[in-house]
């Protein structure tokens, strides 16, 4: 059962151009009628690229297009924040939902809905029937236009990989001044390896730390 939060949210006014034109990649790619890409994870070479802030605004973008139902997972089970964003309890969430079956799902707006992270305890991976609770939430690709993964860093391993790979695509995210060619290359071959496509990559500059240097 959803619960309803009382605040709406806002993309901020420097977002709104890019976040439009990723949410058009995936309205086309839906429209192709790929039923098949509609469970994305929101991936990364390390921490601080973006990952968080680009899944939650994207969702925000998405869930505005008419018929649109979005359900956004907090899968960074290494550092979890979505919660923070949209100011919901941290738990119980997906840990609890792969583990014990109990979770909550909440509604922020009429056409958003959130799964928090839960409490992971520390270095947890989640069990390898993490797949089969991926798939009772596949059920919701009937009510829902995308369920949208905010995924770990991958460069450490971990609980990002195994996440990514029960899920249909992944949207690499690169920060422009954090990551290294070989780096993001290596992270690449490791989504591949584990048998998720990358329907693309997002440079993301950190405008504020650019602001900083002028
Ligand atoms: N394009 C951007 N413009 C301005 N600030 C950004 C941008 N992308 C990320 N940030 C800021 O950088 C910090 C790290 O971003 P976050 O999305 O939390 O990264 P990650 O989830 O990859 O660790 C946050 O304070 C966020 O507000
Ligand atoms: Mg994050």
């Amino acid at each position: 059962m959803a619960t309803q939060t009382e605040k709406t949210f806002e993309i901020p006014p420097s977002l709104k151009k890019p976040i439009a034109s990723l949410r058009d990649h995936f309205l086309l790619l839906s429209r192709r009628g790929k039923k098949t890409n509609r469970l994305v994870g929101i991936a990364s070479v390390r921490g601080g690229e973006g990952t968080t802030t680009i899944a939650a605004n994207l969702a925000l973008s998405l869930s505005k297009f008419r018929d649109a139902k979005i359900l956004l997972v907090d899968a960074n089970l290494t550092n979890p924040t979505l919660h923070k964003i949209f100011k919901i309890p941290q738990s119980p969430g997906l840990v609890e939902g792969m583990e014990k079956g109990q979770y909550k799902i909440y509604s922020i707006s009429p056409s958003l809905s959130l799964l928090p992270a839960g409490k992971p305890t520390p270095d947890y991976i989640p069990p390898y029937e993490t797949q089969d609770f991926l798939k009772g939430l596949n059920n919701f690709k009937t009510l829902n236009t995308f369920i949208l993964f905010d995924i770990s860093p991958l460069l450490a391993g971990g609980d990002g990989l195994r996440l990514l790979a029960a899920l249909d695509t992944s949207l690499l995210v690169v920060g422009a001044e954090k990551t290294t060619l070989d780096d993001a290359l290596h992270v690449k071959e490791a989504i591949l390896r584990a048998g998720t496509n990358i329907t693309g990559i997002v440079t993301n500059q950190v405008i504020s730390r650019l602001g900083n240097l002028c």
